[in-house]
C-alpha cells in the first residue's frame, strides 16, 4: 500500500486511525476507503468498534491520531457540522427525533443553508427567505413520498415505530442533499414488513441517484444483498475485506462472530 493515496475516486480515505478511550485502544491504525459510486460494508461482532470509526469519520470523534480526506479534502480537524456542509450526511444507530415535533418538522430540520438563518435575510431579503421556505417543504414532501412518510407527515415522532424512525433519519439527511451517506444499522430493530422497503430505499439511493454509502449493519443477508465490498472489523482492526459472498466464508470471520456467540 502506498503512503500517499491520491485518487479523485475516493470520497473518504481514512488513514492509519487510532482513538483511545482511556487505557483501552477502540481501534487501531485502520485504514478506510470509500469509493465513488459504491455501497461498502463494515461488520464485525458487538464492540469491534464499528461505531466509534464511523463517529470519526462523520466528524462527531475525534482520532487521537491518523488522517481523514473527505473528496480529497483534509477533515481531520474539522467537526461534524462542516462535513454536512461538505456533502455528508450520518445516521445515528438510534435515531432520536425531536418526539413533539411533526415527522415533517423533523425532515425539515435537516435543511441546510437556508436564508432564514441568516439574520441579515430575514430583515432585507424576505423574498429570499420564503423561496427558501418554500422549496424546503416541497423537498421534504418529496422525501416523505419517497420513504412511505406521507400519511405521517403531521404526526409526532413519538408515535412512530422503530422501522419508520429509521426511515425519518433517513429523511432528515437527505435533505441536505449529501453525496456521501454513512448508515450506522439501518436495519437494527425494524420489523421485517419494513426491512424490505428499507432496503429498497438504500439501494434505490446508491443505483438510481448515484449516492455512494457506507453501511454498518448486522444483518448479513441484507449486507450480501446490499454491497458490492465489505470490510470485516474486528477488535478495533480490519480483519479482511472483499466482496461479500468471500468474506462471509472466511474462516477468520466466522472465528470471529463464533466468538461473539460463545
Ligand atoms: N465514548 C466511549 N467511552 C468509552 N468506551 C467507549 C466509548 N464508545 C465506545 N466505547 C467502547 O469501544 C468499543 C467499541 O464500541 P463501538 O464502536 O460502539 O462498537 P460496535 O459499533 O462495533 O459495536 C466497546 O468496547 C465500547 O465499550
Ligand atoms: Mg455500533
Amino acid at each position: 500500500m502506498t503512503e500517499h493515496r491520491r485518487n479523485d475516486d475516493l470520497l473518504i480515505q481514512a488513514n492509519r486511525l487510532t482513538r483511545w478511550f482511556g487505557g483501552f485502544k477502540a481501534v487501531d491504525n485502520m485504514n478506510l476507503d470509500l469509493i465513488l459510486g459504491e455501497m461498502l460494508g463494515l461488520i464485525g461482532p458487538n464492540g469491534a468498534s464499528k461505531t466509534t470509526m464511523f463517529n470519526m469519520l462523520a466528524g462527531s470523534l475525534r482520532p487521537n491520531s491518523g488522517e481523514i480526506r473527505l473528496m480529497g479534502a483534509d477533515v481531520s480537524s474539522e467537526g461534524a457540522d462542516k462535513r454536512i456542509g461538505r456533502k455528508l450526511g450520518r445516521s445515528f444507530q438510534i435515531p432520536k427525533p425531536f418526539p413533539n415535533m411533526t415527522v415533517l418538522e423533523n425532515i425539515l430540520t435537516g435543511a441546510q443553508n437556508q436564508a432564514g438563518e441568516r439574520l441579515f435575510d430575514v430583515c432585507f431579503r424576505p423574498g429570499a427567505v420564503k423561496r427558501d421556505e418554500q422549496a424546503a417543504l416541497e423537498r421534504a414532501h418529496g422525501l416523505m413520498d419517497f420513504l412511505l412518510l406521507s400519511h405521517l407527515a403531521n404526526e409526532p415522532a413519538s408515535v412512530l415505530s422503530g422501522g419508520q424512525r429509521k426511515l425519518l433519519e433517513l429523511a432528515r439527511i437527505l435533505m441536505a442533499d449529501p453525496e456521501v451517506i454513512l448508515l450506522d444499522e439501518p436495519a437494527a430493530g425494524v420489523n421485517p414488513s419494513l426491512l424490505e422497503q428499507i432496503n429498497d430505499r438504500i439501494i434505490e439511493l446508491n443505483q438510481k441517484h448515484g449516492k455512494t454509502i457506507l453501511v454498518i449493519e448486522h444483518n448479513m443477508d441484507m449486507i450480501a444483498k446490499l454491497c458490492s465490498r465489505v470490510v470485516v472489523m474486528a477488535t478495533g482492526r480490519e480483519l479482511a475485506q472483499g466482496i461479500p459472498s468471500d468474506v462471509i466464508r472466511n474462516p477468520d470471520v466466522i472465528r470471529a462472530y463464533l466468538g461473539e456467540d460463545a
